[in-house]
């Protein structure tokens, strides 16, 4: 069913890809990705051609009840989109592939030899985009499967809503009974957290591993995004996208922690999102459990906060004359890969009193 794919450096993994465009003829996620991707505007195509790389997006799309109608049609837009890029910018050859497929995700993701084999390819760079109805198709040995994954990452959708108001379907209860998780009827905005605190629980404790959500309100209804990365630039670039829509929490685009506006009576200096991480790692120093920069930048991000949080904390500490630095006396808080121990840009921290 698939096409050789093994000698592509990147691929674009979307599962449930629809025909391409919504019901007002509004773009959907395939499109949106070779919008992103392709054509002269795109800051993508350029270095893609440059680099000698290759990008495979793979588009699949699965309609159970009704004829393959959407698989058609998704065959015919992604076709029309790239010749007509093909066509505006001059170009005899495309870098981007694209492969379009239709098996049924619940049957055949967990036991397909191709889709291990693409999973498993440890050169390969791959992103997973799982934008399912519902709630049905992600589980936990899905979740699984993409966590273990080398070189993965990935993003669901979730109808955190759904899940609370069908807490007696056969799913949610699977969901809920393995997670034993409970649901607050006054919050229904945390449904959706208490749902990645499930899918936290179960990756390996002794895995570095980044996992990062964001709620999205709509109407009376909680949806929810679900970020996978084993790389901190991964979570790095979602976290500044998080941030940049969410200034004062960076996971919402409805205030669930409740602050106050900035610029109000009540506004308040820091946010309690930021408040609280900062406590928190300022624990976390003085406790000895962060002895370095590489563990403080990395826990702000499992604390889902940009790297940048750790430097102001300490920085503060810093002024208090409560800690100092050996070492480097550079206050790094980008691209934190790059930080390795006893070289440029890593420092040590000392607990004054
Ligand atoms: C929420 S829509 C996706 C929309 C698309 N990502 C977009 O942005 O326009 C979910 C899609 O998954 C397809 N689908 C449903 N069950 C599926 C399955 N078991 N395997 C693969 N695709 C499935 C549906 O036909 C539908 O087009």
């Amino acid at each position: 069913m698939f096409i050789k794919l093994f000698g592509a450096n990147y691929i674009y993994y979307d599962f449930f890809a629809g025909s391409g465009y919504d019901a007002d003829g509004a773009p959907g996620s395939p499109i949106i990705l070779l919008e992103e991707a392709m054509g002269e505007k795109s800051k993508h195509c350029n270095s893609i051609k440059n680099s000698g790389k290759a990008v495979t997006f793979i588009f699949n799309e699965h309609e159970p009840t009704k004829r393959q109608s959407k698989f058609e049609e998704l065959k015919i837009n992604i076709e029309k989109h790239t010749r007509k890029c093909k066509e505006d910018n001059n170009c005899a050859h495309c870098c981007f592939k694209t492969n379009i497929t239709n098996m049924d995700f619940g049957k055949e993701f967990k036991t397909d030899i191709n889709i291990k084999a693409i999973l498993n390819n440890t050169n390969n760079g791959k992103f997973v985009i799982l934008d399912q109805y519902g709630f049905t198709q992600v589980d936990a040995e899905v979740f699984t499967t993409l966590v273990n994954a080398p070189r993965t990452d990935f993003i669901f959708f979730i109808s955190s809503s759904f899940l609370k108001r069908f807490e007696e379907h056969p799913v949610s209860k699977k969901f809920i009974g393995d997670g034993n998780l409970s649901f607050d009827e006054s919050k229904p905005e945390e449904c959706h957290q208490i749902i990645v605190k499930y899918f936290e629980s179960i990756i390996p404790s002794n895995k570095e591993y980044y996992l990062n959500h964001f709620t999205i309100k709509k109407g009376g209804n909680y949806y929810g995004l679900i970020f996978g990365t084993a790389h901190t630039l991964g979570m790095e670039k979602f976290q500044r996208v998080c941030w940049n829509i969410d200034p004062r929490a960076g996971e919402s685009n409805c205030n669930i922690q409740n602050d106050f506006e900035a610029n109000t009576l009540f506004g308040q200096l820091e946010t309690n999102k930021i408040h609280g991480v900062k406590e928190q790692l300022t624990k976390e120093i003085l406790s000895g459990n962060i002895k370095d920069n590489i563990k403080g930048l990395k826990r702000a991000l499992s604390l889902r906060c940009l790297p940048s949080i750790f430097t102001e904390t300490i920085k503060d500490l810093e002024k208090k004359k409560i800690i100092e630095r050996l070492g480097c006396k550079s206050y790094r808080s980008t691209d934190i890969h790059r930080i390795k121990e006893n070289q440029a840009d890593y420092y040590k921290i000392n607990i004054l009193r």
